[in-house]
């Protein structure tokens, strides 16, 4: 069990009650099956100012989201995608990470889309995870037409996306351990 693994979840919409907050949740309740403290930074709660804006550097919520990372093992990154892209809060979380937080530890990725499946914003998340030396698990799930991807409860209705979800936390974990036991 993966006891002492901690697990911060970066989500890109606004707050994490919409489908990228969810689908954080059901990452992370196959990672705390697997032992792994999981916890999502909600930029409701506590909004990071736009990197460069005035007074940005001594914000106090940047200062919380920066000491979560450095106590976190692994990551999962979940965004809608918005022109083809990760939306502009996912971005701008990423840019207050720098190596220093992040590298050495895993990433995985999840998007959501109001249209087709597309590896667009899961390829850009995965360049800038790559950049803040992070290393991105090959499982990454994206779910399409998002409007029509849940039950009344909350659950995913495609089999195929609830496996891969699986997968993912499984290896996040699994690589979690390995890397901090070098
Ligand atoms: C500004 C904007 C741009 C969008 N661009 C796309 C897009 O390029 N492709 C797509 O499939 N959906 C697009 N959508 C739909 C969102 O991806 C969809 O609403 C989102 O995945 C829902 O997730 P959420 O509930 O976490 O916000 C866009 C939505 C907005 C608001």
């Amino acid at each position: 069990m993966a006891g002492d693994i901690r697990i911060m979840g970066i989500c890109g919409t606004y707050g994490v009650d919409s489908a990228n907050g969810r689908m954080l949740e059901l990452v992370f309740d196959h990672c705390r099956k697997l032992g792994a403290e999981c916890t999502i930074w909600d930029n409701a709660e506590h909004p990071l100012p736009l990197v460069g804006a005035e007074g940005c550097w001594d914000d106090e919520n940047v200062k919380a989201f920066q000491e979560m990372a450095t106590s976190s093992d692994a990551f999962v990154l979940s965004s809608p995608e918005y022109h083809g892209t990760m939306s502009g809060v996912m971005k701008n979380s990423l840019d207050w990470l720098y190596s220093k937080h992040t590298s050495g530890k895993p990433f995985s990725l999840m998007c959501t889309l109001g249209g087709q499946a597309s590896n667009n914003t899961l390829n850009h998340m995965r360049i800038a995870a790559r950049w803040i030396h992070g290393w991105v698990t090959p499982e990454q799930v994206a779910v399409p037409h998002i409007k029509e991807a849940f039950d009344d409860d909350g659950n995913l209705l495609d089999e195929k996306i609830v496996e891969r979800v699986e997968g993912m936390a499984k290896s996040l974990v699994d690589i979690a351990e390995y890397l901090k036991s070098r």
